[in-house]
């Protein structure tokens, strides 16, 4: 098969590479399309290594057809329309699945559209609804909210009824928030995020923080948190190392997480997918909730794909397509 090789200076190839073979509970995707995430462009740079047994390929998530079945596993058959999140090896033309990392094609979505899917909704529900429990008419701040991630979550507050502000770097993309369904935010190129998320956050202060900023927000966020408030940590982009008020911590009864999917056991993702197939994929079958892709590219145009992500002026998600679909 062909995939996405990284040379000795950091350039992107579409090269000859060895099919990954199929293992037990595994099933093998012939991948249509694939999407990029930020952490691909780490990954690049030798800062995010795959977990071990991982494909060392790039590409968190995938759609395709199922190409072959490994033993025990019962739900896939060949040539059903799938996406996946994957532990790597995204960006090829075949990619290992664990089974549980897998879900149907959701209603007549396209493979480019379902491969934008996985790795931000799995994100996303993960940290805000099972790992900080959020509930119905908190309220949440969602930084970079013109990211993936951030578009995924703009959509699933509004969907399970949680108000939400959002930081993004352009007032454009600051409307396209607001439009999508987000309730009030800032630009943070103009303005810092604390004054204006405190007039949202109002008396009973923010219900979850989903950060993928870390150090130089840690201050306001915590700051912004009402009692029993969960800061959920899922990026670094601002730094990694900060002070940390405790008396706050500790008066406010303040909750703060740590959390990555990738390096989770095939089980505990699992468990993601299938909570996400009950509660979110009536939403994406319904069109309540839709995918936002920013653009469609061939997995061939890789590089620029990368270089357009980390300009930061992508609005969703960067889609790479493997074959026509
Ligand atoms: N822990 C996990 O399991 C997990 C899983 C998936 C993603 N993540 C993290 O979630 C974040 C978003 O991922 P993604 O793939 O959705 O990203 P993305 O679509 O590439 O968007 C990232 C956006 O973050 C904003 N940004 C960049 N540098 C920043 C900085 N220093 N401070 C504040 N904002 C900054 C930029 O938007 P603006 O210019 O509009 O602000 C940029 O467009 C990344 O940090 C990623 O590593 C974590």
């Amino acid at each position: 098969m062909k995939g996405i090789l990284i040379d000795d200076d950091q350039q992107l190839y579409w090269q000859e590479t060895e099919t990954p073979q199929v293992g037990t509970g595994q099933v093998l995707i012939k991948v249509h399309a694939t999407a990029i995430n930020r952490a691909d462009l780490m990954q690049r740079r030798g800062f995010y290594p795959p977990p071990p047994g991982a494909s060392t390929i790039m590409g968190l998530e995938c759609a395709g057809e199922i190409a072959e079945v490994g033993k025990e596993v019962d739900r896939w058959k060949l040539g059903d329309r799938v996406c996946a999140l994957l532990p790597g090896g995204g960006y090829a033309e075949y990619a290992i699945a664990h089974e549980g990392s897998v879900l149907p094609v959701p209603g007549s979505f396209s493979f480019a559209e379902a491969a934008s899917l996985p790795e931000v909704f799995a994100t996303v529900w993960l940290n805000l609804f099972m790992q900080a429990e959020l509930t119905p008419g908190e309220k949440v701040i969602l930084h970079a909210g013109g990211s993936g991630i951030g578009t995924a979550g703009i959509q699933l507050c509004k969907a399970f009824g949680s108000p939400c502000y959002v930081t993004v770097g352009s007032d454009e993309k600051l409307q396209r928030c607001l439009a999508l369904g987000a309730d009030a935010g800032s630009n943070r190129h103009v303005e810092p995020f604390l004054d204006k998320a405190r007039e949202f956050a109002g008396q009973e202060g923010i219900g979850v923080i989903l950060d993928p900023v870390g150090g130089s927000y840690l201050k306001d966020n915590l700051d912004l948190l009402g009692l029993e408030g969960r800061l959920v940590l899922i990026g670094l982009m601002g730094g990694g190392v900060t002070e940390i008020n405790l008396p706050m911590l500790l008066g406010k009864r303040l909750q703060v997480i740590g959390s990555t999917l990738r390096t989770r056991t095939d089980q505990a993702k699992a468990r993601v997918m299938a909570d996400m197939e009950e509660k979110v994929w009536p939403k994406l079958e319904s069109s309540e909730i839709v995918p936002i892709i920013h653009t469609s590219m061939p997995i061939t145009e890789a590089g620029a794909a990368h270089d357009l992500v980390a300009s930061d002026a992508t609005f969703g998600k960067v889609v790479m397509t493997v074959t026509d679909s």
